[in-house]
């Protein structure tokens, strides 16, 4: 894996833009570092678009300020744009050329000359499984194809940091864990960083290695995705507990532990149960089951999922009820 001590490849301080009197994004400290995937999470109107267009230099922060690959992108967006690949939500083509065609005149905007086109050309486009479509134009491409084409436009110059704007948000279910993939192999076998927004939850989850959970401008949480269930999951730990052979005595064996405030059945298997508690719990468990004579054949403790928390936090109307306690704000907490 690449090494997290390396210099961050994003870094903000206290990044803001304000239209007017209305705060989009507020004071941001965000750090991504290379061979990382950063998930930007948050519902509609949340500031992710206006962040990442701050991060290109495609608009200018009111306050704070961004490092993107060591450059300042208000002073320096032409470099930025050279080595951050970047798909836009709503990323347009010329689609009355190929795909191809469309592709070789990002690669001439970036400078790229001579075989080395075609080749880098083939590459990206077998990258994103798009080598069949390559010479058809994409105005008769689907939805899913034309973001497909999207990431490719983004991989062309070989970035060492990819920002996608709701990469998968045309693209259907079966579509989306390939194009998922397909970013993941890109981190690992090349060790880029990739920062990627979206509102989708379960997206984020699964393929990113931390989490920021941006509500009104503001990243109201952040971490790895275990790290946030079991620290904002707040309420009891809740402990699955396996034993046999089954026996309703059990029962009483279980809410004798200290900690443990609730004992019940766990519907899905006659031996196990399910045990709220704490840490103290779940340490003690194992003896008391052996000292009671029984056999300890399952133990795992049940994280809140991201998705319950998520939906706390943004809360059911959309609305942010306020930072959840305990969350970490900012980098450096949460590493
Ligand atoms: N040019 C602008 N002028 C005024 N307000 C703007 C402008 N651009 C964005 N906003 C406002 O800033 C807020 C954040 O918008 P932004 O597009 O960054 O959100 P987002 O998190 O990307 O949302 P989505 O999930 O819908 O893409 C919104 O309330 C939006 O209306
Ligand atoms: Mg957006």
């Amino acid at each position: 894996m690449v090494a997290l001590a390396s210099e961050p490849i994003i870094r903000t301080e206290g990044l803001t833009k304000r239209y007017g009197t209305f705060t989009a994004v507020d004071q941001l400290d965000l750090e991504v570092r290379p061979g990382e995937i950063y998930g930007l999470l948050g519902p509609n109107g949340a500031g992710k678009t206006t962040t990442i267009l701050m991060l290109l230099g495609l608009s200018e922060p009111s306050a704070g300020s961004a490092r993107v690959a060591g450059l300042d992108p208000v002073r320096q967006p032409l470099e930025v744009k050279r080595r951050v690949g970047y798909l836009p939500d709503n990323a347009g083509f010329y689609g009355g050329l190929t795909g191809r065609a469309n592709l070789r005149y990002t690669a001439r905007l970036n400078g790229l000359r001579g075989a080395a086109v075609e080749e880098r050309i083939e590459t990206v486009l077998a990258q994103v499984g798009l080598a069949d479509a390559a010479d058809g134009r994409v105005e008769t491409y689907s939805r899913g194809m034309r973001q497909r084409l999207g990431i490719a436009d983004a991989l062309i110059k070989e970035p060492e940091l990819l920002i996608l704007d709701e990469p998968t948000i045309a693209i259907d279910p079966a579509g989306v864990s390939e194009i998922l993939a397909l970013i993941r192999r890109l981190v690992d076998e090349r060790g880029i960083a990739l920062l990627l927004a979206s509102h989708l939850l379960e997206q984020v989850q699964s393929v990113c290695d931390r989490v920021g959970i941006f509500i009104g401008g503001r990243l109201v949480a952040e971490g790895r995705v275990d790290e946030l269930a079991r620290r904002l999951g707040g309420g009891p730990l809740a402990i699955e507990v396996g034993v046999e052979p089954v026996d309703d005595s059990i029962e009483a064996v279980l809410g004798g532990i200290a900690g443990a405030t609730e004992v019940r059945r766990d519907r899905s298997d006659p031996r196990h149960w399910v045990v709220a508690g704490d840490e103290t719990t779940l340490v003690a468990i194992p003896r008391a089951i052996d000292a009671a004579g029984f056999r300890l054949v399952h133990l795992r403790r049940r994280d809140e999922s991201l998705d319950a928390i998520y939906r706390r936090i943004v809360g059911a109307d959309g609305e942010r009820p306020g930072s959840p306690e305990g969350a970490s704000v900012g980098p450096g907490s949460a590493r």
